[in-house]
């Protein structure tokens, strides 16, 4: 295990915030994580997957776990499907190149997402019409109360719209450290969402797939090696049908998607309406191609993003009387 004492999160953080922490632990096996867990019990803890979906407020007083458990196996196959087990630290995108390489499929349109195994299965991340729920069989924790492991079934992770257990009424109890993932030896292909049918072309390959979801990711999104970002920094809003409807009267073409309880519209579009795309606050900055997401231009201090949050969501409130809520989580 590697321990360092106050330092930078500038290299965990894809927002490029530049704050300390007090501890940093970095483990590589289980039984290393047990004891740092024993070690550390009296601390205020947080472990962190790549931080692509956190906003350091400022510095942080406890300590950060982070695990450096990159490995996948096949755990075993039947007639159609794998189920491959991936260590928590794995880079997603990592793990998903893999797959695809081997033509298995399932993951291919979460393609270069950022961040790893561990969070993504707590966050439920999705694009493109795929969530990871949909191919994750079983979670593996560790309880930081006392140690013990606990297995999740899909249906126990509880999962939602970029939600889970993990960050309900489980939040901070157990720590995530494999991911077991029921994916396809024959190619099962989803291309209903946007443009994506149209960039792959007919009977494309896994392959195929990902390279046209990395392409349409690489024009909208920005890359976090070269602009800080969190990616989505808001959730998209579900609202009721009449609020909908009353919205549709008003503006012309209001993009929305049928739901489970209401209509789900692009905060996208309703931040953009409010005339915020491309403004800056400080050194954040509405990013002018994709105004759900909130990059650091360069300089950004925490509370100029979270200023530029807030005044958002303030204007998307005043104009339409939805609430928009941050995806990314505030330390
Ligand atoms: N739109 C605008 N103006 C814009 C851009 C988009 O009005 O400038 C509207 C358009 O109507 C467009 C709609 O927003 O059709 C949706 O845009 P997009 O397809 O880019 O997706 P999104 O809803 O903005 C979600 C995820 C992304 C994911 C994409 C693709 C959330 C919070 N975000 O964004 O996830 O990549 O779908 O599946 O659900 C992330 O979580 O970090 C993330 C990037």
């Amino acid at each position: 295990m590697k321990i360092s004492e106050n330092i930078s999160l500038l290299p965990y953080n894809t927002f490029g915030i530049d704050v300390k922490t007090r501890i940093f632990a970095e483990y590589s096996s289980v039984e290393e994580l047990r004891e740092l867990l024993v070690r550390y019990k009296n601390e205020r803890i947080l472990h962190i997957g790549a931080g692509s979906n956190l906003l350091f407020t400022g510095d942080f007083d406890g300590v950060i776990l982070h695990s450096a458990m990159r490995r996948a196996r096949c755990l075993n196959e039947d007639g159609d499907h794998v189920f491959i087990e991936a260590d928590s630290g794995l880079v997603m995108d990592e793990l998903i190149s893999q797959l695809c390489d081997m033509g298995i499929s399932g993951l291919e349109n979460l393609s270069y997402i950022p961040g790893e195994v561990g969070a993504s299965a707590v966050q439920n991340v999705g694009a493109y019409g795929v969530e990871v729920k949909d191919v994750i069989e079983s979670v593996r924790t560790i309880c930081v109360a006392d140690g013990s492991e606990r297995v999740f079934t899909n249906d126990e992770c509880k999962y939602g719209y970029r939600d889970s257990i993990f960050k309900n009424e489980l939040r901070g109890q157990y720590i995530v450290t494999h991911v077991t993932y029921r994916l396809n030896k024959h190619l099962e292909p989803k291309l209903d969402y946007g443009n994506l049918c149209s960039e792959t072309g007919d009977n494309p390959s896994v392959m195929a797939i990902r390279e046209a979801v990395i392409r349409i990711r690489k024009q909208k999104l920005p890359e976090v090696s070269e602009l800080g970002s969190a990616g989505s920094f808001f959730k998209n809003p579900i609202v009721p049908r009449a609020q909908y409807e009353a919205i549709a009267k008003q503006y012309e073409k209001v993009p929305h998607f049928e739901q489970d309880g209401g209509i789900k519209i692009p905060a996208a579009w309703l931040i953009e309406q409010c005339g915020w795309k491309g403004k800056t606050i400080g050194g954040a900055q509405c990013y002018p191609k994709q105004p759900l997401v909130l990059v650091n231009t360069g300089s950004a201090s925490p509370q100029d993003i979270i200023s530029l949050a807030q005044s958002i969501c303030d204007s998307v409130k005043e104009k339409f009387n939805i609430d928009i809520r941050p995806e990314v989580n505030y330390i």
